[in-house]
């Protein structure tokens, strides 16, 4: 009989870039939890998916020269796309829902109708920056260093006529929420960040419609406007139960969520924004929102990966699905950031796996077929060391239970491992090749290896959720037949077979020579790069006459400054030969000082259309080389005069 339900849900990833090893993590994360769940007897919902809306893709789409939806298939469902790494990554979902499936749209627009129905949505006009990358508008106060606070990329104006969500009007509801419901978002120090940086300053309605282009749910009642991505997204945690829509009829039973597994990035839509459309929709709230940490490396995002092999495909190939998914979760405390490296994770697989879990099941299945030829006699012996590692193994169900109940993976792995160190020093406590040597302790010997039978059994048992496919291996190796790898037996010392038989496998976990194991994958990083260099698009050859278009012009620099607020761009005062001063900004403020630039003489595109870069108008373009990520301003000999046209 079912205990209850469970419903537990990753974000759903955007299908643009190829996932890493980071995005991995939440998944995993989440799919531990799920299997821990239904270990224990609960009927559980797990939900991931793909977020296929937005002009991100829709940019991504133009430049692969596809149309958004055949690119977005190919991304999700296509060879080694995002369907085929959760399935090599041994993920348990029990749905998958996908932005751009049929029955999500149509719900969206009758989700968006209630709002707008209700009053919580109403037209306007939106002014504002945007960040593209993360569909993200934001005042200029919000702005770091004049980049998206969220990402530090470019943002640039918009302006468009738009719908709003009217959240300014929950700015109380929200801070009441938190207050009622104090476990509402986890880790506490995110409730905080909510509190400090978007509450205490007030809501402001949010844009919750584009026009600028179609890849999107369109508003039924309003074509020319898509519905905005994130109410689109967030909102596939209720439609995927089948709210609004007829193709699930779940949304009873499993909503609200038990917890949603977001990263620390997406909270404040996770805990601000979908609490409020939820409001406003008159349903319930989710229980629980927990905001994890990310994996870095050296301190940068992942995306930048340099030096580290971060691809999960290529890792589960060299040290197998169950390791990483175990490294994952056991290295890092899920709610705080974590330091990501190759060499971390072949440590970590070599102490633990190797040496402390591994070690003990070989040594365990070796010695039993040593010295009882594989099945274990009925006649034994209690004695000394035998009642600490007894009283270890019944009170680890609690342990291990009391942290998973917190998601604090971490510390329920090591409450496992704790156990297991106590298994592999009992063996040196009790010397099994010591008793060996006489006849008349082979009752002990028996007991002391059927003890360390027990310690693998119940700590494999609750190993499951993170490394299932090793822990299948394990139980066959130490003959526990199913009804011993229950949750139920995870509670109790002895219920092995007295006469058990074992079977000796290979190695589950290997242990991986470091120093060996870190070369090939430089060897593997190098030959990536090389193939990267290879596959870059050739330019296209261009016509004589369009060469002829550009015009290139020889300018002198009359003065040059760094623009405020930003790291980047120097704004530069030229003589083009015209007799008016040309404004020209260029983004090479980390390569130049803006007044060792005065009196240089520079090469610029001067037909390029103007635009506006941080509030300044930069007529043309100055050009510049780049190579490995230094940029060189091109110069020329100062005897050649302003406005001298390249021919
Ligand atoms: N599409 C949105 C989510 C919408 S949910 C209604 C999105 N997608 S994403 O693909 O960019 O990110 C998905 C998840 O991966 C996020 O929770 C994000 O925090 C997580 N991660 C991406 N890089 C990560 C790390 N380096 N480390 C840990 N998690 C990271 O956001």
């Amino acid at each position: 009989m079912s205990k209850g339900t469970f419903y537990i849900t990753t974000p759903i990833y955007y299908p643009s870039d190829k996932l890493h090893i980071g995005h991995t993590y939440c998944t995993v994360s989440a799919d531990a939890m799920a299997r821990y769940m239904r270990m224990r007897g609960y009927d559980v919902m797990f939900l991931t998916g793909t977020d296929e809306h937005g002009q991100k893709i829709e940019e991504k789409a133009k430049a692969a020269g596809m149309e958004p939806q055949a690119f977005v298939d190919n991304i999700v469902a296509g060879k080694g796309g995002i369907l085929d790494l959760w399935k090599l990554m041994n993920i348990s979902n029990d749905r998958f829902i996908r932005t751009t499936d049929d029955y999500h749209v149509k719900a969206i627009q009758r989700i968006f109708k209630k709002m707008y129905d209700n009053g919580d949505i109403y037209k306007g006009a939106y002014k504002g920056l945007y960040c593209t990358p993360c569909e993200s508008f934001w005042t200029e106060t919000q702005l770091v260093d004049g980049k998206c606070p969220d990402c530090g990329r470019e943002v640039k104006a918009a302006e468009e006529e738009a719908y709003f969500f009217r959240l300014s009007n929950y700015t109380d509801k929200i801070l009441k929420l938190y207050e009622e419901h104090p476990d509402f978002l986890e880790p506490v120090s995110r409730v905080n960040e909510m509190v400090n940086n978007f509450l205490k300053p007030g809501l402001e309605d949010l844009c919750v419609s584009r026009t600028t282009f179609t890849w999107g749910v369109p508003v039924e009642f309003d074509p020319g406007h898509v519905v905005y991505v994130w109410v689109d997204a967030l909102s596939n945690y209720i439609t995927a139960l089948g709210y609004e829509n007829d193709k699930y009829d779940d949304y009873e039973k499993y909503w609200p969520v038990d917890v949603h597994f977001v990263g620390k990035e997406i909270v404040r839509f996770h805990s601000i924004i979908w609490p409020a459309m939820l409001m406003s929709l008159g349903e319930p709230l989710p229980k629980k929102v927990f905001g994890h940490g990310w994996l870095l490396l050296d301190g940068g995002k992942m995306s930048k990966s340099k030096g580290n092999v971060v691809d999960p495909v290529v890792l589960a190939e060299r040290y197998g699905v169950d390791a990483l998914r175990f490294f994952l979760l056991r290295e890092f405390p899920f709610g705080t950031d974590g330091m990501f490296s190759n060499e971390l994770l072949i440590s970590r697989i070599n102490t633990d796996l190797a040496n402390s879990l591994g070690n003990l099941v070989s040594r365990t299945v070796a010695m039993i077929e040593k010295y009882f030829g594989g099945t274990l006699p009925a006649d034994t012996a209690a004695g000394e060391f035998d009642d600490e590692l007894i009283a270890a193994i019944n009170q680890l169900r609690d342990t291990y239970t009391a942290q998973m109940d917190k998601y604090a993976f971490q510390s329920a792995i090591s409450e496992v491992f704790k156990v297991l160190s106590r298994g592999n020093k009992y063996i040196d406590e009790t010397a099994p090749w010591v008793l060996a040597k006489d006849e008349a302790n082979r009752p002990r010997l028996a007991r002391v290896l059927y003890n360390l039978l027990e310690t693998i059994r119940v700590c494999t048992i609750l190993l499951t959720p993170f490394i299932p496919d090793s822990c299948a291996k394990i139980f066959e190796q130490i003959g526990a037949k199913d009804e011993l790898i229950t949750w139920d037996a995870a509670a109790q010392y002895g219920l092995l077979p007295a006469d058990v038989t074992v079977k000796k496998g290979e190695a589950v976990f290997p242990r991986i020579d470091m120093a060996k194991e870190l070369a090939a994958l430089e060897e593997l990083n190098k030959a990536k790069a090389e193939t990267k260099k290879e596959e870059e698009p050739k330019a296209e050859p261009i016509t004589f006459d369009d060469f002829l278009k550009v015009e290139m012009t020889v300018c002198k620099v009359k003065a040059c400054e760094n623009v405020k607020k930003s790291k980047k761009l120097l704004k530069f005062i030229l003589d083009d030969g015209t007799g008016t001063d040309r404004q020209i900004l260029s983004g090479i403020a980390e390569f130049y000082k803006a007044e060792e630039l005065v009196g240089k003489t520079l090469v610029a595109c001067t037909n390029l259309a103007p635009r506006k870069m941080m509030g300044h108008d930069s007529c043309g373009m100055l050009l510049s080389a780049e190579k490995d990520g230094k940029v060189n301003l091109v110069m020329l000999d100062d005897a050649i005069p302003a406005g001298a046209k390249f021919c």
